[in-house]
This record gives structure tokens, sequence and C-alpha cells, in this order.
């Protein structure tokens, strides 16, 4: 019985390395020595090849490493029959936290434009309003979402938020579907994009979303690049309508070097490490999710691959 792993090159010995101390019942195969093929139960990965899961005849499930399953739908020849388990632990949310309250409160506080006064010796001696002024929108509220929204309302900011169906969620003024988009956004200083990437998000963060928001908004997704247009984005830089955007997700990841995004002044860009999963911590929340499964136990991650998230 065997279990494949797929990750980035850099990073397999580690992750087969934990996960192996963890499950020592289970042989952990690096995706490049798949061994018979037969012998595959479970695959641990992020962003498999397209066609690559179909090879092994007897998996059980499929473990996503990340909150989101997009990269492994994305596999049109994907065994939809296998159910999907994400991976989203404490301390992915608590990463996520941090990552979100980090340039929200870079945006709210202006240290942009403190930075780039120190740069030229200015005492740019300001009051900013305090976070009860200033209201700041999380769209997408499953789990990462609605913790980052939690911690924005004990931070003291005026949140709002806004899923594809209606919540409820303490301190969190709340919108849904279609109909609530406009409303919502109406009012929103900072929008923090946290969806799952559907059809129905492809592309959401676009010409008319950003016309409903506030003039001069900031955005921040984290997300998935593919919800934001980005000619869009870039024309809403230019004529002001958005005041900056902050990027940790794109449709091309690494962001090739002659992208004009590196570039903008407005546009502040990372990674993709908004909220990363490392072996040690994440791979424990596998390996329970794992067991859990194996033993006919509930799992909570286990995700529905046909809704898409
Ligand atoms: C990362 O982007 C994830 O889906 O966890």
């Amino acid at each position: 019985m065997a279990l494949i792993l797929h990750v980035r090159t850099a990073r397999e010995q580690w992750w087969q390395a934990h996960l192996q101390s963890l499950l020592p019942e289970i042989e952990c195969r690096l995706w490049s020595q798949p061994g018979n093929l037969n012998d595959i139960r479970y695959a641990v990965v992020w962003a498999p090849p397209a066609g690559g899961l179909r090879q092994f005849k007897n998996l059980q499930f499929i473990v996503s490493i990340g909150a989101g399953i997009d990269h492994v739908l994305a596999d049109p020849q994907l065994p939809m029959d296998v159910p999907i388990i994400r991976t989203t632990g404490a301390q992915m949310t608590q990463r996520m936290r941090e990552y979100v309250c980090l340039h929200v409160l870079r945006l709210h506080r202006g240290l942009d434009s403190q930075i780039r006064a120190q740069s030229s010796r200015q005492w740019h001696n300001v009051i900013s309003p305090s976070a009860d002024q200033r209201t700041v929108g999380v769209m997408g509220l499953g789990k990462l979402g609605a913790a980052a929204a939690a911690t924005l309302v004990e931070l003291g900011f005026r949140v709002r938020g806004w899923a594809r169906s209606p919540h409820d969620q303490h301190g969190v003024y709340c919108f849904s579907g279609a109909d609530g988009l406009a409303d919502f956004l109406s009012q929103c200083e900072i929008l923090v994009c946290m969806l799952p990437l559907t059809a129905e998000t492809d592309s959401i963060l676009n010409r008319q979303l950003f016309e409903w928001l506030p003039t001069g908004a900031h955005l921040i997704n984290v997300g998935r690049g593919e919800h934001l247009h980005e000619d869009d984005l870039l024309a809403a830089l230019a004529t002001g309508q958005l005041g900056s955007a902050t990027l940790d997700v794109f449709r091309q990841e690494p962001l090739p070097a002659n992208h004009p995004f590196w570039v903008h002044p407005a546009i502040t860009i990372t990674p993709h490490i908004a909220s990363m999963i490392d072996p040690e911590t994440g791979g424990q929340e596998i390996a329970r999710n794992l067991q859990n499964f194996v033993a006919g136990q509930p799992v909570a991650d286990l995700v529905d691959a046909r809704r898409g998230y």
C-alpha cells in the first residue's frame, strides 16, 4: 500500500520524510519514482500534471496540499469519482489571518506613503482615521475568510462579508449572491478576495466590480490569480478608480519576469506566500485526515469535486 506525493521539487524530500514518519504503515513515494502504479492508494498533491492521477487505478482519495482544490480540478482527465480532501489546518488559518491583517493595516495606516516620505527625508506627520472609521470587505466566508473577517472585527474595523450563500457571522455585515454584490461593495474601502476559484468566480474582480467600489479603494487578492481580470485592474489603477492592489496569486506562477505588475507603482506583489502549508504542521493535518478517512470517521475537509470547492 503506497501514497504518491506531488509537490514542488525543492520541498519534496522534506514532505516525504515527514509524511513517512507520520504514516509508517504506508510507503510514501515521490511522483518521479512511483514504482508499481497499482500499489498507489492515496495521492497527496499540489498542481499534479494533467492526466497524472488517472494512471493510479486503485486510487482511493486525493489530498490537496492546499485549501483550494482548483489545481486538482484543472486536470481534464481527473477521475471524478475519487474523493478529494483539502488541507486547512490551524496554522494555515493563522498565517492567512496574519497576512490579511498585515496588508489591511498597511493600507489603512498608509504605510507605503510613510516609506516613500522617509526616502526623501520628509516628516509626513498625518493623522489617519481609526479602524472603526474604515470599512473592509471580505469576499468569501469559508474557513479562511471567516477567520480573517473575525480578526478584522477584533481589530475594530467595520467589516462586511460577501459569499455565494447567506452567512451569519458575529460583527460582520453579511451580503450574499449576485444580487447583494453591488450593495456589499459600495462601502468597501479595502476589499479582500478570499473566494474559491469556480466557474462563477473566474474573473469576478473585473471592471464592473471595481466600479461598484468607492473611488480609490484598495484591493487585496489572496484567492487565485484567475479571480482577477488583469487588464481591468491596470485600467482601474490608471483612472484612480482603484488606489492600489496587493496581489499574492497570479494567473501564471511564478509571475513572468516581463509582467507589467512587477514594476507598477500601485501594485504590491508577494509570491503566493500568504498562507503556505509546511510539511510539519500540514503533514499532521494530512495524516489525521487520511487516517480518519481510512477508518470511516468523518473528515471535515472532504470536498465535493462537482461543487468545485
Ligand atoms: C493555497 O493557495 C491553497 O489553496 O492553500
